[in-house]
């Protein structure tokens, strides 16, 4: 069953269970899985899950984010993080649905985008799924001195309504930046 949980709805438990199954489906994360989900201090919003026999098979977390354009206006985006889904089940296309039901939702709550930052060998995957690779300049920063590292990971973007992403440089932080 596919279930979308908003964050204070995640009890300790649940939050465990996810990191769990989040520290096997992201090995190279798993010291910091082992202790927390939240990346730059950014709580989800809501977390997309497909429970089976009570145990976690796949998982997506949506979290707000601000771009700001070289124009300096800001919109509030949803960035979609730990795309998983166990490895004993990949290959059925349950990334795609759950992708699918995640980006309805974010629809749902008025995002006029949806944004992430994949793998290089993952970039095909979500073209195919109506991505858009942006390019370069758009950047990730944790505060205004320090861009976050982010070589390896492709930027990529949906258009949810007939609005069209801002073009030239943006700058992806938290609201609160
Ligand atoms: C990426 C992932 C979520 C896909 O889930 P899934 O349910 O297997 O996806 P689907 O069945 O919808 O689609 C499968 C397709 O994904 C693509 N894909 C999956 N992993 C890939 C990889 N590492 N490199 C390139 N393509 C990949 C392939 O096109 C694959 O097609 P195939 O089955 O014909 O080979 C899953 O492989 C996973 O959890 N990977 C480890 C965690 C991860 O890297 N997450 C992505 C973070 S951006």
């Amino acid at each position: 069953m596919i279930e979308i949980i908003d964050e204070q709805n995640i009890a300790p438990p649940l939050d465990a269970k996810i990191r769990a199954m989040l520290c096997v489906c992201f090995p190279e994360w798993a010291e910091v899985f082992a202790c927390r989900r939240v990346w730059h201090n950014t709580p989800p919003i809501f977390t997309v899950l497909l429970r089976e026999d009570g145990e976690i098979a796949a998982h997506v977390a949506v979290v707000v984010r601000t771009i700001t354009t070289t124009w300096n206006w800001r919109y509030n985006v949803a960035s979609i993080q730990g795309v998983s889904v166990v490895p004993e089940k990949r290959g059925n296309r349950i990334g795609r649905e759950l992708l699918d039901v995640t980006v309805n939702e974010i629809k749902r709550r008025g995002f006029f985008f949806a944004i992430l930052f994949c793998k290089e060998s993952l970039v095909p995957y979500y073209i195919s799924l109506g991505w858009q690779l942006a390019d370069d300049s758009m950047v990730m920063w944790n505060n205004r001195d320090l861009p976050i590292a982010m070589r390896s990971n492709c930027p990529m973007y949906k258009e949810l309504t007939d609005v069209s992403l801002p073009e030239g440089p943006l700058d992806v932080h938290s609201p609160t930046l």
